[in-house]
């Protein structure tokens, strides 16, 4: 058992928690995620690893309750415990100085991207970051990015705060911005997690720009060892495992329409224990 020692709410639906795994937090990386089991015979759920600290022996887990696990999960308390943690899971981002790296994530995408923020900025990366959600309220660890990045940028989709419109448009603005610049040059390496379709449009925006993206893909997984072949996903052609080639890969070279419609596979058997465990009002 994995006691939890912190629990906070960051936004409706999305939930932070601290839990002692010494084991995990004395070996996690940036980009890394654990696997979590609720409660005995509780489906097994994939959650990158928000934050860690390996003197402490915690890791930090942020989350949106989406679905039947996800809430089971948010049900639990501090001072609770989680019948399995198991990890750290998945190859780490690669961080080298590359330059100038920017980042975009969207949502709950947020909270995988902290991490990874922040390590390239320890590795002398000038980091630009565009975060965005649906509203204001959903918009999480402002404060924490603010100081791992150089400049952040905050967007949202009604536009309640920071700039209105998708993070897409934001990225296209600053690109042509720098287009148009004698004195600007392109970043170095664009690095994106978050919704599919963010990460789809992102990817074929940079493109354009031939700037490297790395997409960070959430695809089903199940034992999450390479095993299962649950999370296999397309890249450049080739069959990978999300979980152990993964889950980061060139975003140009990703099948994202497979990807999508892998994600879709479920659906109508997580709306069916959705209902079993309906949704916080
Ligand atoms: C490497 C990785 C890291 C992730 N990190 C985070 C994170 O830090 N925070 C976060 O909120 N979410 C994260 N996710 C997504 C998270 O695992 C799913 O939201 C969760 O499994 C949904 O389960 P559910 O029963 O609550 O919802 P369900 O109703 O079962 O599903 C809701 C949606 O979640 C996805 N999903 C369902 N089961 C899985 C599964 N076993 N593996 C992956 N996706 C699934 C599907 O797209 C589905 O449509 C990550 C996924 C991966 C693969
Ligand atoms: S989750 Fe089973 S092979 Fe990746």
């Amino acid at each position: 058992m994995f006691r939890i020692i912190e629990k906070s709410n960051l936004a409706k639906d999305i939930t932070r928690l601290v839990v002692e795994a010494p084991d995990i937090a004395a070996k996690a990386q940036a980009g890394q995620f654990v696997v979590i089991v609720s409660k005995k015979n509780s489906e097994r759920i994939p959650l990158t690893i928000a934050d860690s600290d390996r003197t402490k022996g915690i890791v930090t887990i942020i989350f949106q309750e989406v679905g039947f696990s996800t809430r089971e999960l948010g049900a639990l308390n501090a001072g609770g415990s989680l019948q399995h943690i198991l990890g750290p899971l998945g190859t780490p981002t690669h961080i080298e100085n590359f330059g100038a790296v920017l980042c975009v994530a969207g949502g709950v995408g947020i909270a995988e991207l902290l991490p990874v923020a922040r390590s390239f900025k320890k590795a002398g990366n000038r980091l630009l970051a565009i975060i965005g959600a649906r509203t204001k309220e959903s918009i999480i660890l402002e404060d924490e990015l603010k100081q791992a990045a150089d400049e952040l940028f905050i967007t949202t989709d009604d536009g309640s705060y920071g700039k209105g419109g998708l993070v897409t448009d934001t990225l296209k603005g600053l690109l042509t911005v720098i287009e148009k610049s004698t004195h600007s040059k392109y970043p170095d390496l664009v690095y994106t997690v978050g919704p599919v379709a963010m990460m789809r449009a992102v990817s074929e925006l940079t493109k354009l720009y031939q700037i490297k993206t790395i997409v960070s893909l959430n695809p089903i997984m199940v034992d999450a060892t390479g095993m299962c072949g649950s999370c296999r996903v397309s890249v450049g052609g080739k069959t990978m495992f999300g979980c152990v080639d993964g889950p980061e890969f060139d975003g140009h070279l990703v099948d994202f329409a497979e990807l999508q419609k892998r994600l879709n596979s479920f659906k109508e058997k997580e709306e069916c224990l959705n209902k079993m465990c309906p949704r916080k009002e």
